[in-house]
């Protein structure tokens, strides 16, 4: 299978690491770029037409970002028979229909698992559900830059210029961090998550958001006293085929799983009837991250993910370490590992899995719990 890649900043980067080498079967063949002055890989070109209209390409990835010229790129491929695979979800949210339309008349496929969410397959599980059930909502901490300010101001007491700036520091906020902390971000995401778990295309445009750059440090503490917690929740609804989409601070009770999600992560939840509520959580930016769900969707293409192989293995529980708490009348037998002994029951000293296991085979009446770390 042979590719060709527009974009090679981050995520495009990303997926020629990942590619290159570990794929005999994939071939990054071309990779459009602005400029070849810079860097020196013979596989650079500045002509998009050069990929869009070679046809021993099978699969054009565009990871430029932006709208147009990415919109008429990926639509151009489709439309010359080649499958297309994107992280761009600007893009996808003002065309997704157009380029879904596009793929379908051509029998091609168009993927995009990265543009929501990075690594976490939200918009496969979306589509997955589908396939059984109608999904009838779906909310979720949808960009990491916003979660990791609201996580440092809620950890910190820090107030909002500050905790911005630290994301910066870091890199997980841009120079203009506009599109992430005013919401449009997580609104692009929405409607793409809209447009796979409904099947309905939703305008951008039409999404109110409400980001977090009025928050101060005191909404937060308020918040706090209540027992709550403030994360920017995108939501998608479908009432008696009535949609409904919108991006907006949540003030989450404390017990909610979404208010314990922290640092730049991603959770996203879908709910039907045959399931509840499903729940899906990690890492949502990042180079070989994002790239990843890329690679992800050019293996679903290709079909050839999946290893064929399997060996049968021993167990190496001598591998896994923890400390153990350890219950019971009698607790004979445990003195050689207590590490704290008490009236019924004692903690263990750090030993392997199978130390214990030994110790547990003579033992049918004490009650072994890992202590997490
Ligand atoms: N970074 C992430 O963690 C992440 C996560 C999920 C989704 N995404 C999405 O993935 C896409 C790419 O993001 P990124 O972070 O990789 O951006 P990036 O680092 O800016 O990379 C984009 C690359 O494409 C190049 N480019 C833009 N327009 C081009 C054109 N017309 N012709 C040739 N090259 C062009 C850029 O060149 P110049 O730098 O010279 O402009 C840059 O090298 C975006 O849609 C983004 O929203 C990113």
């Amino acid at each position: 299978m042979k590719i060709g890649l527009l974009g090679h900043g981050v995520v495009g980067k990303g997926v020629t690491e990942i590619i290159d080498g570990h794929f005999p079967e994939i071939t990054v063949t071309s990779i459009l770029v602005k400029d070849l002055s810079e860097e020196n890989d013979p596989r650079y070109t500045t002509d998009a037409y050069q990929i869009l209209n070679d046809p021993q390409i099978d699969v054009v990835v565009e990871c430029m970002g932006g709208i147009e010229p990415a919109y008429t790129y990926v639509r151009t491929a489709l439309e010359n028979g080649k499958h297309a695979v994107t992280s761009n979800k600007k893009m996808l949210a003002h065309h997704l229909k157009e380029l879904a339309d596009t793929a379908e008349a051509h029998h091609r496929s168009l993927r995009f698992e990265a543009s929501c969410g990075g690594c976490i397959p939200w918009i496969h599980e979306l589509e997955r559900t589908g396939r059984i059930d109608n999904i009838t909502s779906f909310r979720g901490i949808m960009n990491g830059t916003t979660n990791y300010i609201l996580s440092d101001m809620t950890a910190s007491g820090a107030d909002f210029s500050a905790a911005l700036k630290e994301a910066q520091k870091l890199g997980y906020a841009e120079a203009d961090p506009s599109d992430d902390i005013d919401g449009n971000d997580a609104a692009y995401k929405c409607c793409i998550s809209a447009f796979s778990a409904f099947h309905k295309a939703v305008d951008p445009e039409q999404v109110p958001r409400f980001g977090i750059r009025h928050l101060a440090a005191k909404d937060i503490a308020n918040a706090q006293a209540d027992g709550r917690v403030i994360k920017l929740i995108g939501r998608g609804c479908l009432d008696y085929g009535r949609l409904s989409v919108y991006v907006m601070p949540v003030m989450l009770k404390g017990d909610d799983p979404m208010s314990l999600v922290s640092s730049n992560l991603n959770r996203f939840e879908l709910s039907c009837r045959t399931l509840g509520t499903a729940s899906f959580g990690g890492q949502g930016a990042g180079s070989l991250p994002t790239a990843h769900a890329v690679v992800q969707d050019i293996l679903s293409i290709s079909d050839s993910g999946i290893p064929r192989t399997w060996e049968t293995s021993d167990n190496h529980i001598e591998t896994v370490r923890g400390t153990y708490y350890v219950s019971g009348k009698d607790l004979s037998g445990f003195e050689s590992v207590s590490a704290q002994c008490h009236d019924g029951w004692l903690l263990t000293r750090e030993m392997s899995l199978q130390e214990l296991t030994a110790l547990m085979q003579e033992r049918q009446d004490v009650f072994v719990c890992e202590v997490s770390r």
